[in-house]
């Protein structure tokens, strides 16, 4: 692993939660993404060589809204950076992880994630993210 990537925050009001960590903890505000895939959308916060993210449903049957749902407002996931995704893939699989998508998905910035099974890594949902190479 190169670095915690992003560490993903559930929030039920972007604009209330983005006050908190813009203007009280005045964290450097990159500004908003959708991610259409989750169907959610995020408030990114630069926070040294790693970002807090804010997600917010779009749609009812998002898996923020699932979440908000069951558990409230709060910590989400964190996400690693990897390499190499899909040999990270393999490999995990070959240990018996679970994934939550067979395939990587589309993230933030055309980076390539996958999700594993929480069930798996003792209640934290561990993301893996493979920046595009430019
Ligand atoms: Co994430």
């Amino acid at each position: 692993m190169k670095r915690i990537d992003h560490i993903a925050i559930a929030v039920s009001d972007l604009d209330a939660a983005e006050k908190i960590y813009r203007d009280v903890l005045n964290l450097h505000w990159e500004g908003r993404e959708e991610v259409p895939l989750q169907k959610v959308i995020t408030s990114l916060f630069q926070v040294g060589e790693s970002r807090i993210e804010l997600l917010q449903p779009t749609a009812p049957d998002s898996p923020i809204s699932a979440f908000l749902e069951k558990k409230g407002p709060g910590l989400h996931h964190i996400a690693l950076e990897v390499d190499d995704v899909e040999a990270k893939m393999a490999r995990l699989k070959a240990q018996g992880i679970r994934l939550l998508n067979d395939q990587p998905a589309d993230g933030v910035g055309g980076s390539k994630i996958v999700f594993l099974h929480p069930k798996d890594t003792g209640g934290v949902l561990v993301e893996l993210v493979e920046k595009p190479s430019y």
